[in-house]
């Protein structure tokens, strides 16, 4: 096996190792994943601009985003069911997070109580809560995120809505059904994810529980469609009138949005459309940036994620206005490789790329990037499309 050097190598791995019904369920986005496909390929079809003749031997990637001073603006994204890839996965990823001078979102659906989290990666884990239609599970999370010493609160702002994701549809593969007959035997040739799975700790959700006890996956099931359809901004007004730390709604794909957060108190605007996992056919994040971070300005950190797969597409967020990115599914495949040495190895990867990207520009801070980084801005764009026989040739 060659050695895996980036997030690719990673992903490959992941694939070999998960049963497919599992690693479908990672991979996957909504009804057509054109969303998800945009996210990847917006990116990638938006170069930086390569500078030469500048002094970039002192590299600083530190930033600062809602208080927290971090070596590096790679988060992890918050991410329920972890518990599938790896046992622990949440405790792995903050302590891999915590070892990079980062910080590790436990998601609201997490199988792993964020007393738990926190304390194996004390500072460095925010939480997230969402709006479930009995309001005292939501109080009872705040106490929760409150009692734990976690400073930053992020709303899931886009699950109000359940997706429809269809590679797990045709897999049989929904947190209440029992997996088809096709799906255990292919997940029986996947010895190491079997014997983890059945000698591990019961996949459980750690802060969800009925009867005195964690709640089952069925159990989650059925909670979940008992999801809230009904949150307005009047709930987030709320929950900023009840929560002293900092307030971040996750979920925000549009200006009006951004703008609507901001007059709700928020001091974190995170631009997530989920990974393409929600709704399908709405633009990438990095499209969406822009406009988003224009109306922003310096009312409110921005944080954005669905994508990234390089070091060099966090220049280029930030390039559009992030103050920071996080990583979904990149992480979990370090994870499914080896728990937190695995994630680590991810944000190492990510770092080193982000850095070097950064020389290329020129630039040798997060602060020296600028509309300017990236290529082909604006004007040129447009005049690319049009197909500027000049610039054809300049491009080649
Ligand atoms: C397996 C999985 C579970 C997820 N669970 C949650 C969740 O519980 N809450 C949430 O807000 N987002 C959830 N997300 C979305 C991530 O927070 C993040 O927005 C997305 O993964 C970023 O895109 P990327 O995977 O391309 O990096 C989940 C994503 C994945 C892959």
């Amino acid at each position: 096996m060659p050695k895996r050097i980036n997030v690719s190598d990673y992903r490959k791995a992941a694939r070999k190792r998960l049963p497919h019904i599992v690693y479908d369920f990672l991979e996957g986005g909504a009804l057509d994943e054109q969303t998800l496909a945009s996210n990847t390929a917006d990116l990638a079809g938006s170069p930086l601009q390569q500078r030469i003749m500048r002094d970039v031997s002192g590299i600083d990637l530190s930033t600062s985003v809602l208080g927290h001073r971090l070596r590096t603006p790679v988060l992890i994204a918050p991410m329920g069911l972890l518990s599938l890839f790896h046992p622990q996965a949440d405790v792995h990823l903050a302590r891999a997070a915590q070892a990079a001078g980062t910080v590790f979102v436990h998601s609201a659906w997490s199988g792993t109580p964020l007393k738990d989290v926190v304390a194996a990666a004390p500072g460095s884990v925010w939480c997230q809560a969402a709006l479930w239609a009995d309001p005292r599970l939501v109080d009872q999370h705040l106490e929760r995120a409150a009692d734990a010493g976690v400073d930053v609160l992020v709303i899931a702002g886009d699950v109000s809505v359940s997706s429809k994701r269809e590679r797990d549809l045709h897999n049989g593969f929904t947190m209440r059904a029992r997996p088809s007959v096709r799906g255990v035997f292919n997940a029986v040739r996947k010895p190491r994810w079997v014997s983890n799975f059945l000698f591990g700790p019961k996949i459980t959700f750690g802060d969800q529980s009925t009867e005195g006890r964690p709640m089952t996956i069925q159990e989650m099931g059925e909670f979940m469609e008992a999801d809230n359809d009904r949150v307005t901004w009047d709930d987030v007004r709320s929950i900023r009138e009840r929560w002293p730390g900092k307030l971040v709604v996750k979920g925000i794909m549009s200006p009006a949005d951004a703008q609507l957060a901001i007059d709700a108190g928020v001091d974190g605007i995170y631009i997530s459309n989920h990974g393409g996992r929600q709704f399908d056919a709405q633009p990438s994040t990095f499209s969406a940036l822009p406009a988003i971070a224009e109306t922003v300005g310096d009312q409110a950190d921005i944080l954005v994620d669905s994508g990234i797969r390089r070091g060099s597409d966090i220049v280029k967020m930030r390039a559009l206005g992030a103050t920071a990115c996080l990583i979904g599914r990149p992480a979990v495949y370090g994870a499914v490789q080896s728990g937190q040495r695995g994630a680590a190895a991810i944000l190492d990867i990510l770092t080193e790329e982000l850095a070097t990207a950064l020389a290329f520009t020129g630039a040798t801070s997060l602060a020296d990037v600028g509309p300017g980084t990236l290529a082909l801005n604006g004007t040129l764009t447009t005049a690319a499309r049009a197909g500027s026989p000049r610039l054809m040739g300049s491009r080649r």
